[in-house]
């Protein structure tokens, strides 16, 4: 049997049957990828912290923005640096102090990260030379850019409905596991910063996505029942090692707009980016899961984001950016900023799962044992410029 004639619950990693309760544990601080999330990593793993705000233990003084500056600002070393940072304020690491969190020399390290990272999403978003974005100027512009699908219909959903390998959705997975198995969390950081209508209409969104008050529809565990049924590991940060930098941008984002009440704005646009982008792709996942014989939770998953995400759509856009402007009108380059990142980064992982698969490799940094083995780093890639925006649920 080939790799490609695998059903897609072929059990890649995990076994077959996992008490619900331990995929919530939390995870090993993830091995290192340079410099940066070495001096991360060695800090949270030599006990508690020091509190002196110049230097990290394991490594000595804090890497400031030199080293940050001259690091790829989307990659693999600062995202993975960033992450371990922000995952501190989630669950956690096993093993490591939790008062890592406030830790001030941590701190100084988180800062320079985003303000590299930042300074790379500003100038790749900003308006062309003639003051306008594809869309037009403004948010509305922005949102608008989100609704133009390419007609040759070449995105990552569109692959994966028609012409995907079990190993290649399985691929998808894992790497969405890296958000999905803290869906919403990030945008609940918004919350206190908001008033009103605006504040309300977000709320009631939260509350679709943590479960509406059931607590086996949380979405989080929707999609720890979709890693199960397609026979990956549901524990909470298994991939995180696996994932890319693309990837890992896309979390990072969110964790760096929900953390800074600068940037509510942007938390906000891409909040309504996501919401307007799920709902097609949903539809085409749910398809995806039915044609390579995915079980009944993976397909709930994308099913339960279809009809949920077309009216989360229009409750962001009409009651929660409506109300927001209204009442803060100078954030609007923020919520525009924050509807182009989503899209910026999205196209990124994008480009980057198609160029690896049509080029016949595999896109985790871990490969799973039925993909293909990887080519040599500098293998011409067949993939395209220019792929659709999409964004999971
Ligand atoms: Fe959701
Ligand atoms: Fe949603």
């Amino acid at each position: 049997m080939t790799a490609s004639q695998a059903p897609v619950r072929a059990r890649a990693h995990a076994p077959a049957v996992r008490d619900p309760a331990p995929h919530d544990a939390p995870p090993a601080p993830p091995p290192p990828r340079g410099p940066l999330s070495h001096a991360v990593t060695a800090a949270l793993e030599s006990g508690p912290p020091t509190g002196d705000p110049a230097r990290l233990p394991g490594t000595g003084p804090v890497p400031g923005t030199a080293a940050t500056a001259s690091a790829d600002p989307y990659g693999d070393d600062l995202h993975l640096a960033l992450h371990t940072c922000y995952e501190l304020h989630y669950r956690g690491f096993a093993g490591v102090d939790p008062d890592w969190e406030w830790d001030p020399a941590l701190l100084r390290l988180r800062a320079a990260l985003e303000t590299a990272f930042l300074a790379a999403l500003r100038r790749d978003t900003a308006p062309g030379p003639d003051g306008s974005a594809d869309g037009g100027a403004g948010v509305d512009g922005a949102l608008r850019e989100l609704l133009v699908e390419p007609v040759d219909s070449t995105g990552v959903s569109h692959h994966l409905r028609d012409h995907a390998e079990p190993w290649q959705l399985r691929e998808h997975a894992a790497m969405r596991s890296v958000y999905h198995l803290k869906e919403a969390d990030p945008h609940a950081w918004v919350i206190p910063r908001l008033r009103g209508r605006a504040k309300t209409a977000l709320v009631a969104v939260e509350n679709d996505e943590f479960g509406g008050g059931r607590p086996e529809m949380i979405h989080q565990g929707l999609y720890a029942g979709l890693l199960d049924d397609l026979g990956l590991d549901p524990s909470y940060g298994a991939y995180v090692d696996a994932a890319p930098a693309q990837m890992l941008a896309t979390v990072n984002m969110m964790s760096l707009f929900g953390l800074h009440r600068s940037l509510r704005g942007a938390l906000v646009g891409h909040f309504a980016a996501a919401e307007i982008t799920t709902a097609p792709s949903a539809r085409r996942m749910a398809q995806a899961m039915e044609r390579l014989g995915a079980g009944p939770r993976a397909l709930l998953f994308y099913t339960e984001h279809i009809e949920a995400d077309a009216v989360h759509e229009q409750v962001l856009r009409h009651d929660v950016i409506g109300p927001l402007l209204a009442d803060e009108p100078g954030l609007a380059a923020d919520v525009a900023l924050g509807v182009r990142a989503t899209g910026l980064l999205e196209d990124r992982l994008g480009a980057h799962l198609l160029d690896r698969w049509r080029a016949g490799r595999p896109a985790l940094r871990r490969p799973f044992p039925d993909a293909p083995p990887d080519a040599p780093p500098d293998a011409p890639a067949a993939g395209r410029d220019g792929e659709p925006k999409e964004e999971g649920p």
